[in-house]
């Protein structure tokens, strides 16, 4: 009781700063162009890849029909160089008319027949990163074509603008006119990125007041390698990123690679385990037309995105580490008075062989009021009863793989069946 009190009342001082759209209660989930797809705009030579209405199309249909929409994936998001080469007569930007013949408007209509959302990108200063218009000069009037267009969330790239300190204006000016336009629209920023790139000092509460998800490192790309390196940063940073997540903010780590060129099996559930506990948004950037059964299983595993989507919407921390093993730990559901964990033992290892990993429970860094816990085995759906808080857990990790545990307060009934 006492714990969840104070957990709450904490969550509560922090959430009345935060940006107040209604979106983004817990991580959004998705699909997000930008790893797998590039700046690929040459359709005569890559008609099935290239950035085009059809592609958002045919990722839109395969949400629905495979699943994914039901799991909980809504948003379809589209990344750079998507515009025409020059805004418009009235100075608005519209889309490349080769590549998107509906216009944005039309393809958002086909988005929303589905009962998916759409996304759109631009970017902060003159150009994209891949030197297309972008909305510096323009913020207002893009804020408006964006919501008349029927787009429900909105990416702001950072990477032209010279000046890195306007930044701290510039990006709460859109979230202004987004406000303006009475469409709410979330809002996905790179500002914090962009500033740690410069050396600049962040300001997450500033981050938090005027935006729903925003990105705090590198891009990721496809290789483990590069999803170890983010949790690095996560990890390293946890102090000061664990207190600026909550409902209708989240700390961006990038996209899913789930499905891609380079995670193996074990890495793919590594991934999407690590992102649930750290209460990322789940935005796969893969090819869904062709994915394999393996990696879509991964993608739709139901108790990890429980535990992304739980809606206390605390970010986990790593609560263990050594050379080979970390441990991190998320709390969930603080609604209740007892509260439930999750844990994902990260092995880093490459010796070959499963590791044999043993931890006292109480390490896990779960608190307990009754002193046992029934404790989970996502991967392996093997539930192991009432466990001593004192006691060892024992569990196989696989190289470069990941055990999920999801702990449960023993109920009384076990307590007296199953010593
Ligand atoms: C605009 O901001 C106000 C006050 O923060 C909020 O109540 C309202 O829901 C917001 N509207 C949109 C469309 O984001
Ligand atoms: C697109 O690809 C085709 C076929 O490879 C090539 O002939 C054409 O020059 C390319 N167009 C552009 C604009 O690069
Ligand atoms: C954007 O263009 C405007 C007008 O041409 C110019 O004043 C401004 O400095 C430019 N901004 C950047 C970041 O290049
Ligand atoms: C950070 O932003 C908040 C909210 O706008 C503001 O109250 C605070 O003074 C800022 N902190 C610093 C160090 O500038
Ligand atoms: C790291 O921790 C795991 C789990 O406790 C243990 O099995 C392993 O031996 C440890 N490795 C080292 C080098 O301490």
């Amino acid at each position: 009781m006492w714990a969840s009190a104070v957990l709450l009342v904490l969550l509560g001082s922090f959430g009345a700063n935060a940006l107040d759209n209604g979106l983004a209660r817990t991580p959004p989930m998705g699909w997000l162009a930008w790893e797998r797809f590039r700046c690929n705009v040459n359709c005569t030579a890559d008609p099935k890849n290239c950035v085009s209405e059809k592609l958002f199309m045919e990722m839109a249909d395969r949400l629905v029909e495979d699943g994914y929409k039901d799991a909980g994936y809504e948003y379809v998001n589209i990344d750079d160089c998507w515009m025409a080469k020059q805004r418009d007569a009235n100075n608005k930007l519209y889309a490349d008319p080769e590549r998107f013949p509906s216009g944005i408007k039309g393809l958002a209509d086909y988005i929303h027949s589905k009962g998916l959302k759409l996304g759109i990108y631009t970017a902060y200063g003159n150009f994209t990163c891949q030197g297309y218009p972008a909305s510096g000069m323009h913020l207002e009037l893009d804020a408006q074509t964006f919501a008349e267009w029927g787009v429900d969330m909105l990416k702001m790239d950072g990477c032209k603008q010279m000046d890195r300190h306007t930044m701290k204006k510039g990006y709460p000016q859109m979230t202004k006119y987004l406000n303006a336009t009475g469409r709410p629209i979330l809002f996905s920023c790179s500002w914090p990125d962009y500033e740690r790139g410069a050396g600049i000092p962040i300001n997450y509460t500033l981050v938090a007041e005027n935006c729903n998800i925003w990105r705090n490192y590198v891009d990721i790309q496809d290789s483990w390698q590069s999803v170890l390196s983010i949790i690095d940063y996560y990890a390293k940073e946890q102090d000061t990123l664990v207190p600026v997540a909550g409902p209708g903010n989240f700390n961006d780590p990038d996209m899913l690679i789930i499905g891609d060129f380079s995670l193996s099996v074990e890495q793919a559930k590594a991934q999407m385990a690590m992102w649930a506990i750290l209460a990322a948004p789940l935005l796969m950037s893969n090819d869904l037309r062709t994915i394999t059964p393996e990696y879509r299983d991964i993608l739709l595993n139901k108790d990890v995105i429980a535990i992304s989507q739980d809606n206390a919407g605390i970010m986990g921390k790593r609560v263990l580490q050594n050379d080979t093993i970390e441990v991190w730990t998320k709390q969930l559901d603080i609604s209740t008075s007892f509260g439930d964990y999750a844990s994902v033992i990260l092995n880093r290892g490459v010796s070959g062989m499963p590791s044999n990993v043993s931890i006292v429970v109480r390490e896990f860094g779960v608190h307990d009021l009754m002193g046992f816990w029934d404790i989970y085995d996502v991967f392996q759906d093997k539930m192991h009863y009432y466990v001593n808080v004192d006691d060892f857990y024992s569990v196989m990790v696989n190289p470069s793989g990941v055990a999920v545990l999801r702990f449960y307060p023993t109920r009384l009934q076990f307590a007296k069946t199953e010593p």
